[in-house]
């Protein structure tokens, strides 16, 4: 385990199996479907490779970075695309794939803009959901682990652009970023 935590919440093994899970589970309710799977970056990105992977019908890959400032404090305006799609979603089911919703802002906000570009529909599968936090009104369709109030990294998840690239997801120690 890395030194700075405190803390193995979710090892390779219960990663790999769920996220088949929730995988195969999209995998038949898109049966006959073509989605756009976007995946945000970059915390998204493992549990999305790890994801698209499982999946049988004929999808189309693509990404979008979006930031949100204020999570956890006062959210305000809109979020900032960072990096679009290079895909119009117009007509099109799309699943957006992000590793963790916390106060739902993030994905309130993707999910109206998507719509409101004409996504046929769009799909929200998570990874973590952070539920006891929300604030926006919106819920994962799909999700694979719901925790509690704990600062987590690793398989996509970062404090700083560090611990991104660890195969497992731990608690970060509160020394380490003094909370
Ligand atoms: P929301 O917009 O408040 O739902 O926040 C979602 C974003 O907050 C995620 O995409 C993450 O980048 C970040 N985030 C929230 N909780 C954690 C955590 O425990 N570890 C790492 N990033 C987190
Ligand atoms: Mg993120």
């Amino acid at each position: 385990m890395h030194e700075d935590l405190e803390r193995i919440l979710l090892t390779e093994d219960r990663l790999r199996a769920r996220v088949k899970e929730v995988a195969e589970r999209v995998d038949e309710a898109y049966a006959d479907k073509t989605p756009l799977v976007v995946g945000i970056l970059k915390g998204g990105i493992i549990f999305y490779a790890d994801f698209v992977r499982h999946l049988t019908m004929p999808v189309e890959l693509d990404f979008m970075a979006v930031s949100s400032y204020g999570s956890g404090t006062v959210s305000s305006g809109k979020l900032k695309i960072r990096k679009d799609l290079d895909r119009d979603v117009k007509g099109r089911d799309v699943i957006v794939v992000e590793d963790i919703i916390d106060s739902g802002f993030t994905l309130a906000n993707l999910k109206a803009l998507l719509l409101e570009r004409g996504a046929a529909s769009v799909c929200i599968v998570t990874l973590l959901d952070k539920r006891e936090r929300r604030e926006y009104d919106i819920q994962s369709d799909y999700n694979c682990f719901v925790i509690g109030d704990e600062f987590v990294v690793g398989y996509g998840l970062d404090y700083n652009e560090q611990y991104r690239h660890l195969p497992y997801i731990g608690v970060l120690k509160r020394e380490v970023y003094g909370g």
